[in-house]
């Protein structure tokens, strides 16, 4: 990546002010009366829109993004509630070694990874999505109803045009309203900000976070440089409205350098054209159908930006939440090579006790890493309610970016 200026030099971390409401302005009290004050009935115009389109999918079922809060400055937002779901099938190094020349040994001692779950059969990416997201509700005690957003962090969805519209459906969200976000292996980060984001400045209450991927889909089984890596998953956290005094996302930090998109990418390739011809038979035009390659990486390079450029964006975010590295719980990267999370702890001086890892287990589920981990870790009872994780994604794109949170 020694063309990417963002990637050469050290990026400039993007600082913001935190929002400093006066405090006051948002108290407990009001929060509860403006909360039970808001379930105004829903008017939605897409009821007009499709002669034909059954009253219950487009009409009361539907959600808008009227936010069901007070906008608000200064209101925090904290975690929850979290959960998560694999595939059934295991694919172990071994059974790698017998479709490309590989080893247990090479893939453990270069990447950290002995298993990976992979999707067969009619499993289906929103269905994780949904097993996932009911978890992060119970935990989170709160019910479909009271979800106002779910943000689907995928790059890889059922439907091209995205799936977290049918993932709120199959929850039973009907007063949310859902999009797909797609930032590749950062996508669960970006999500978690933009839920915040959301919850600050726009009203919202709850918001479901979910995490999904199945690069498995666009893996080349012949190509044991990538096929090695990945896996399959779904994450979640329910991300919920808090007084100021308790807010949870400490400081973040964000990048993206679209120079390093050669080094990993699975790129829309157009196939062979057919011409299209009016009712004579003229030819009209050359349409094009598209669909992607399997995943092409450049692994030296990525490894390199990502132990480069990942502990400067958690020095940034940490600087912004006024926090150091030793005040740090938990250490918690984007799971994509132990090599990768070793080296970022070393660089920030947190021991090996610290730091969060199971992609021996799972390898690299790209936007499902960080909160398939993260579950794993608050339900094996290691992360506890009030501790901190400092969390960093990074990926194709490239991006990368930090976040400096609090566990309940
Ligand atoms: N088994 C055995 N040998 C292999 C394998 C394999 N699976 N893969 C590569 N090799 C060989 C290579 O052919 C090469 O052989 P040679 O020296 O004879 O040419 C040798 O091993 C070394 O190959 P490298 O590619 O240099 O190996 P490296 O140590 O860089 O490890 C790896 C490769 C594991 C891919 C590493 O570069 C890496 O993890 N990079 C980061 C990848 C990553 O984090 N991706 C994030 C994606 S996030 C997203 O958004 C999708």
């Amino acid at each position: 990546m020694s063309n990417a200026p963002g990637l050469v030099s050290p990026p400039a971390p993007c600082f913001r002010g935190r929002d400093l409401a006066p405090s006051g302005l948002f108290r407990s009290g009001l929060f509860l009366a403006a909360r039970n004050a808001r379930r105004a009935p829903l008017k939605c115009c897409a009821a007009t829109v499709g002669g034909g389109v059954e009253d219950h999918v487009l009409g009361t079922a539907a959600a808008s993004s009227k936010p069901r809060l007070p906008r608000v400055v200064g209101m925090g937002s904290k975690l929850v509630g979290c959960g998560s779901a694999v595939p059934k099938l295991l694919i172990s190094n071994d059974d790698l070694a017998q479709i490309v020349e590989t080893s247990d040994e090479w893939i453990s001692v270069r990447t950290g990874i002995r298993n990976r779950r992979v999707l067969t059969g009619n499993e289906t990416l929103s269905g994780l999505a949904v097993e996932a997201a009911k978890r992060a509700l119970q935990m989170a005690q709160v019910e479909p109803d009271d979800v106002d957003l779910v943000i689907m962090c995928t790059s890889t969805p059922d439907d091209l045009f995205g799936c977290g519209a049918r993932v709120q459906r199959d929850l039973g969200c009907k007063n949310a309203w859902a999009f797909d976000a797609t930032a590749a292996c950062s996508g669960f980060v970006v999500g978690l900000i933009t839920a915040t984001r959301f919850i600050k400045g726009g009203g919202f209450q709850n918001v479901l976070v979910i995490g999904a991927d199945a690069l498995s889909r666009f893996v080349d089984w012949t190509d044991r440089g990538t096929c090695i890596l990945f896996g399959d998953a779904a994450g979640a956290v329910l991300v919920q409205a808090c007084s100021d005094e308790e807010d949870g996302l400490l400081g973040f930090d964000f990048h993206s350098d679209g120079h390093g998109q050669k080094y990993l990418n699975a790129i829309a390739k157009d196939e062979e054209t057919e011409l299209i011809s009016n009712n004579n038979g003229a030819p009209l035009f050359p349409a094009k159908r598209s669909s992607f390659s399997c995943i092409q990486m450049n692994g030296k390079e990525v490894f390199r930006f990502a132990v480069r450029c990942v502990p400067q964006s958690i020095e940034a975010a940490l600087l912004e939440a006024g926090l150091t590295s030793s005040s740090i719980d938990w250490l918690l990267l984007h799971q994509a090579n132990q090599r990768i999370i070793d080296a970022v702890a070393t660089r920030l001086q947190m021991p090996s006790d610290k730091v969060i890892s199971n992609l021996a287990n799972y390898g690299n589920t790209s936007a499902a890493s960080i909160p398939l981990a993260l579950d794993e870790a608050v339900r094996s009872g290691r992360v506890q309610a009030g501790n901190t994780i400092a969390a960093a994604g990074f990926g194709a794109g490239v991006t990368w970016g930090s976040a400096i949170v609090r566990w309940k």
